[in-house]
């Protein structure tokens, strides 16, 4: 029997939906939200607007190039958290519609064990255990994936994400929002010239709130010598950044690896789509000579392929959900 599921994803600024049929991904829409940029960041009352204009277009556009009828879906999946209360209830309630309407089971996805699971859409896919490294706007964890439906968070950040990190440098140095692509983008044309400095913690903990003070000072400081010290130095400064951001990302999964004696090393998240994390991370597992997986850029940031392919696992488990499920903005891997 084939299993055909469709997927919604809308838990902060992106409507996506894809199709999955036995584990292989039909079609995938994203639709982000340009709406935002002016704001300097995600504005939730007008996110959960804009999800509710794209998603019914979003749905007919992806079963068209899916060629699937809504007849053929034998399930509907969504994001059940973490994630913005007002985007997350659009995306529930269209599902519960959705199934209820189609006579159909629902499925419901933890966001971050989505992009976790992004990396069993292609090949080559880990085999388990393995080491994840989840990166986004609102996540920074390296996690244990035992099984796909069996994960443990070694060590989280205790403050800011590293994304976060990446978007308020960029708010401090007058870059539109998201910042971490523009970083990424600028740091090519930089040195790193600037040194920050890093925390030193126990266990396999992160923290960025330290290194965005010292960002703020360094640039004050700079700023009152020469006003256009940024103008003068942006490449420089970006570069800078994403490197010490970079470092202590990788200098903990790195320990992480070692202590564990688990040699299977993966990237996920949003933040896993910067180029010098990919190069770096890549470098770490060659001269380890470890297995190293990095997701294509698609599957990086937010995307309802990765809520399909987690759904299909937990529909071959019958881990099924009801209608009376509800958003859940602060869900955690468990
Ligand atoms: O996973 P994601 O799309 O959404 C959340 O679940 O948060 O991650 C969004 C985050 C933003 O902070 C954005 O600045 C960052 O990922 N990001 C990047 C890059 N592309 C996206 N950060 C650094 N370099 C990139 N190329
Ligand atoms: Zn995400």
């Amino acid at each position: 029997m084939s299993v055909t599921i469709l997927a919604i994803e809308s838990s902060c600024d992106d409507t996506s939906i894809a199709i999955i049929q036995d584990a292989k991904l039909l079609s995938l829409g994203v639709s982000g939200q340009k709406i935002h940029e002016k704001y300097g960041g995600v504005v939730p009352e007008l996110a959960s607007r804009a999800h509710l204009q794209e998603i019914i277009p979003l749905l007919d556009s992806v079963l068209k190039e899916a060629k699937i009828n809504k007849n053929d879906i034998d399930a509907v999946a969504f994001t059940v958290g973490p994630g913005l209360l007002g985007s997350l209830l659009v995306g529930v309630t269209f599902a519960k519609s959705f199934a209820l309407a189609n006579q159909i089971p629902l499925i419901e996805v933890n966001h971050m064990e989505g992009h976790i699971l992004a990396h069993m859409i292609d090949d080559p896919k880990p085999d388990f255990p393995f080491l994840c490294l989840t990166v986004s706007g609102g996540h920074t964890e390296i996690v244990k994936v035992n099984a796909p439906n069996d994960m443990t968070i070694l060590g989280k950040t205790l403050d800011d994400a590293a994304g976060e990190a990446f978007d308020k440098t960029g708010k401090m140095l007058s870059l539109p929002y998201p910042a971490g692509p523009v970083i990424d983008k600028l740091a090519k044309e930089g040195k790193p010239v600037y040194s920050f400095s890093k925390p030193s913690l126990k266990g396999y903990e992160f923290s960025f709130s330290g290194l965005k003070t010292g960002i703020r000072n360094f640039l004050s400081n700079n700023t009152k010598k020469n006003p256009s010290f940024v103008e003068e130095n942006l490449n420089d400064i970006c570069c800078s950044v994403q490197n010490t951001i970079v470092e202590i990302l990788l200098d903990t999964l790195k320990r992480a690896a070692e202590d564990t004696g688990i040699h299977r090393l993966a990237i996920a998240g949003g933040v896993s789509a910067n180029s010098h994390l990919r190069q770096q991370f890549e470098q770490l597992i060659e001269s380890k000579g470890w297995k190293g997986y990095i997701p294509a850029f698609r599957y990086c940031t937010d995307n309802a392929a990765m809520i399909a392919i987690t759904a299909h696992y937990k529909f071959m488990n019958k881990e099924f959900s009801h209608q009376g499920v509800k958003p859940q903005p602060r869900l955690k891997i468990h």
